[in-house]
Formats: C-alpha cells, sequence, structure tokens
C-alpha cells in the first residue's frame, strides 16, 4: 500500500530585530502607509547583520525534533531549502547536520526560491514512498535581509528573515496527498539574486555594481503569482476530484497581501480560513509556508483529518502546491 509522508513535528524561528514600516521611512521614500496598503506588511524580522542565517534554521529544527518527540539520532536525510544560504559549500543542511548531532542523515540544500519548501517536501514525500528513508527534516531558511538592496524601495519594504521545519515519517492514510511543482524559466529575469555572473543586463539593473542583491519586476511577477497560485491548486483539486468546500485551510507564500486575496477570490474560498503571517514577518521567501503552518499549529488550529493546502509561488519563476491530510 503507497505510504504517505506524514508531518509529525513542526518548528520555526523568527530573529528578535522588529523592523517596523515606519523604520524604513528613514531609509528610503517611502511611507507606512504605502507598505500596509500595497503589501499587507506592518513589520518584520531581520537578523543581526554578523549572525549566521543558519542559527534559524537551528532552532526551528531543534524544535521541530521536540515537537516530534524523536532524537536527532533517528532523522535519516536533511533537506534544506534556501535561495540565501551563508555558503554555497558546505550546504545549510550539512551545518544543520552538525549543529544538531544528526550524523545519520544524508544532507543537501534545494532552491526553487519561495516555491522551495513545498518542492523539498514533495522530494522528501517521494524518499518516503520508496521506503528508502523513514525520518526525514526537511527546513526552509532564509536570511534575505542581507541579499536585499536597503536604498531600492521597491524591494526593500517586502522581505524578512526566518525559518521553519518539520519531520516527516510514512503513514498509510494521514500526510502529503498530492503535489503540482512547475516552473517557467522564460521568466527568470523577472527576479534575480546573481552570484558570479553579472551580464550588462544584471549590472545596469545594479546600478552598474556588481553586488549579489535583489532586483524583482513587482508587477510582473505579481500577475503570475496571481495565476499561478489559483491555477496549481484547481489543478490539485481536479486530480483528486474534490471541490474547494472541502478544504479546511489553505497556507499560501506570504508575498502580499493583495496577491492572497485575489487569488483567494477567484478560487471561492473563505479568507478566514487562509493562514496570514505576512502582516508580521512580511515575505522570508520559502520559509514563510514553513513558519505560518508551524505558528497556526502551535495555535490549535488544525485537526486530525483536516485537508490543508500549501501553495507556494515566486522565483525561478516556479510555483508548487501541495495537499496535507493532517495526521
Ligand atoms: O516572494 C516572491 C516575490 N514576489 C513578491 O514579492 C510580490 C510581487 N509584487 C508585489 O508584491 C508588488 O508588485 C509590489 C508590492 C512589489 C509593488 O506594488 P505595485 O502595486 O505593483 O506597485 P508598482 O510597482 O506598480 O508601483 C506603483 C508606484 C510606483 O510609482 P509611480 O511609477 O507610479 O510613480 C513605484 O515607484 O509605487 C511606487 N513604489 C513605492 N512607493 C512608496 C514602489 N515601491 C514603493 C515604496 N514606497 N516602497
Amino acid at each position: 500500500m503507497k505510504k504517505h509522508g506524514a508531518i509529525i513535528g513542526l518548528g520555526y524561528s523568527l530573529p528578535e530585530n522588529i523592523v517596523h514600516n515606519s523604520d524604513l521611512e528613514k531609509l528610503v521614500d517611502t511611507t507606512d502607509q504605502w507598505i500596509r496598503e500595497r503589501t499587507g506588511i506592518k513589520r518584520r524580522r531581520i537578523l543581526e547583520r554578523e549572525k549566521p542565517s543558519y542559527d534559524m534554521g537551528v532552532k526551528a529544527s531543534k524544535q521541530a525534533l521536540e515537537n516530534a518527540k524523536i532524537s536527532s539520532k533517528d532523522i535519516e536525510l536533511i533537506i534544506v531549502s534556501t535561495e540565501s544560504p551563508d555558503y554555497l559549500t558546505p550546504s545549510m543542511a550539512c551545518v544543520i547536520q552538525d549543529k544538531i548531532d544528526a550524523e545519520n542523515a544524508a544532507a543537501f540544500d534545494l532552491n526553487a526560491a519561495c516555491s522551495g519548501f513545498v518542492y523539498a517536501l514533495t522530494v522528501a514525500d517521494q524518499f518516503i514512498q520508496t521506503g528508502m528513508y523513514n525520518n526525514i527534516l526537511v527546513v526552509a531558511c532564509e536570511g534575505l535581509s542581507k541579499v536585499v538592496d536597503w536604498k531600492d524601495r521597491n524591494t526593500c519594504v517586502l522581505f524578512g528573515d526566518g525559518a521553519g521545519a518539520c519531520i516527516l515519517t510514512p503513514s498509510d492514510n494521514a500526510g502529503i496527498i498530492n503535489y503540482d511543482l512547475g516552473a517557467d524559466g522564460k521568466k527568470r529575469k523577472a527576479i534575480t539574486i546573481p552570484l558570479t555572473h553579472f551580464n550588462e543586463e544584471e549590472l545596469f539593473k545594479r546600478n552598474n555594481k556588481r553586488e549579489q542583491v535583489i532586483y524583482m519586476q513587482g508587477r510582473e511577477v505579481f500577475k503570475f503569482e496571481v495565476t499561478a497560485m489559483t491555477k496549481s491548486v484547481k489543478k490539485l483539486l481536479a486530480e483528486e476530484n474534490m471541490s474547494i468546500d472541502e478544504i479546511d485551510w489553505i497556507i499560501p507564500h506570504q508575498a502580499n497581501m493583495r496577491i492572497i486575496t485575489n487569488s483567494i477570490k477567484k478560487l471561492e474560498f473563505p479568507i478566514e480560513k487562509v493562514v496570514i503571517t505576512l502582516d508580521e514577518y512580511g515575505n522570508t521567501s520559502s520559509a514563510s509556508i514553513p513558519i505560518a503552518m508551524a505558528e497556526a499549529n502551535e495555535n490549535g488550529k488544525f485537526k486530525s483529518g483536516d485537508n490543508i493546502v500549501l501553495v507556494g509561488f515566486g522565483g525561478g519563476l516556479t510555483w508548487a502546491s501541495t495537499l496535507i491530510k493532517w495526521l
């Protein structure tokens, strides 16, 4: 019988430092009102510059292990989703493996930008279905403040730092039921963070400076994301022969409140059943979905048997959704 990867533990970690919209008014030509009205963001958490981003991933992982009541020695695979790693090598997964004493685990990073956590869950689920591994730690950890251009008002008001983690284990009737993954590389230039290669266009977009900072065509990405979120969720439901009324919760990537409300309206889903953390934490890229899921779980929102849809979208451009039956 087909096994599903079920979530048995969740954790999250956010830096203590809170940056309010009014703080950003001192950095760029913006206002608290513009940011709230155009994005829904009120504040975000920002990691101290000298601290490594992986610290947040380590804390989230330890909390997920405690929540699952298993030892780190039982973890057989660690997958970390990140588009803002501290090092190209070692992978963040190897650093976390060391810091949590999970010496029996294989470890690698995966980058699908803001869709990365759902991509990583899907990959983990494949290993569970084949019977190769029983306990898998999936982490999404992002220190985006380190790759934000703090002089660019188009992007610096949007992002925040944080990490979320979960532990997957095989189950007969609960867990990950289905997924939809996709990418449109033709639109890849809409969000970029160059590392070693800068062509003329990349240099121009960054004021002719070789800086590893985010550039984004906000309006283009916005349109893509509303369509991607709506289509992907509808595809999942159609494949499972389910109606939207059978879904208990949707946890979308937290990029912009207007993206969420536009998509949710198209899906004809009640906004009260959408998990939102955007106002408090901003856009934490691939970490936004597991942070929202872990916090909602901590607040007792989910009950056994709930149908929960996670949906991510962003750089690449990519999208990813998954349907989970809560254990
Ligand atoms: O995680 C995946 C990544 N995806 C995302 O982050 C979401 C994608 N896009 C968006 O969320 C939205 O497109 C933005 C929030 C980035 C921008 O909102 P918008 O409503 O699409 O604004 P816009 O880019 O069309 O700009 C409207 C105006 C412009 O001024 P002019 O040209 O009309 O004079 C911008 O220069 O708003 C201006 N603007 C700002 N004004 C005050 C842009 N950023 C700011 C700002 N404060 N921070």
